[in-house]
């Protein structure tokens, strides 16, 4: 097929033209190798470089300091649910979760797995129709963090502004990019243990809200 479609789906969208292509010919040969990027050592010198890049560019987008790990994952944002109460929760400690949609709800599934969970808020009463208000959200006495989906991706609310729990770090749910149209992470990453954006559509892909 040689003329491309437009899609404004609210998932994966269309990407620019010319990353395509670049995609396109350096999975055909990279630096004018011979080989793909795909075929290169993932030891070598220009698997090393590109993943670097991609580091700098992606702390550069979303403001990301130097105190941070970009890491490329797999498993999608669901594995993140597992993963961050992994690393973060002691098994005989507590996590704040503010309950505003299907995701977080998942994410405390995965959580109760590995210790305490506290629902600091919930919408839940009105179907996820709204963001509780920072007024009413009960915050455990010391949680290991706090766990918040700045973009209700299914029932369609977002927070505009973050939590802020006094004095604790707080760790936005999948994906987390607000304010939502946006595509830098977290405005205060020094309160924040870790970030799970989704770049393919949180701050990649043209046309897409996420
Ligand atoms: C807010 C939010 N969290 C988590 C997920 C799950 O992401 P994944 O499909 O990458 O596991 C999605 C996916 O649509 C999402 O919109």
């Amino acid at each position: 097929m040689q003329q491309r479609i437009f899609n404004f789906s609210p998932g994966p969208a269309i990407l620019p033209e010319p990353v395509l292509e670049q995609a396109r010919e350096d999975l055909w040969s990279i630096d004018d190798s011979g080989i793909g990027i795909l075929e290169q050592s993932h030891r070598g010198a220009t698997f090393e470089r590109v993943i670097e890049e991609a580091e700098k560019d992606c702390q550069k987008l979303a403001g990301i300091s130097d105190d941070y790990a970009v890491l490329f994952l797999q498993g999608g944002a669901s594995t993140q649910f597992y993963m961050l109460p992994a690393n973060f929760l002691p098994s005989d400690g507590t996590a704040d979760y503010l309950v505003t949609g299907s995701w977080s709800k998942k994410a405390v599934k995965e959580a109760e797995y590995y210790g305490g969970v506290h629902v600091a808020c919930t919408s839940k009463d009105a179907n996820f129709s709204y963001i509780p208000a920072e007024s009413e959200t009960r915050y455990s006495e010391a949680p290991a963090y706090v766990h918040f989906t700045s973009n209700n991706t299914i029932f369609g609310t977002e927070f505009r502004t973050e939590p802020t729990p006094p004095g604790l770090r707080v760790t936005p749910g999948s994906p987390a990019t607000p304010p939502a149209t946006s595509s830098r992470g977290p405005s205060k990453w020094s309160a924040t243990a870790s970030s799970t954006p989704a770049p393919r559509r949180t701050s990649g892909p043209l046309g897409s809200r996420w």
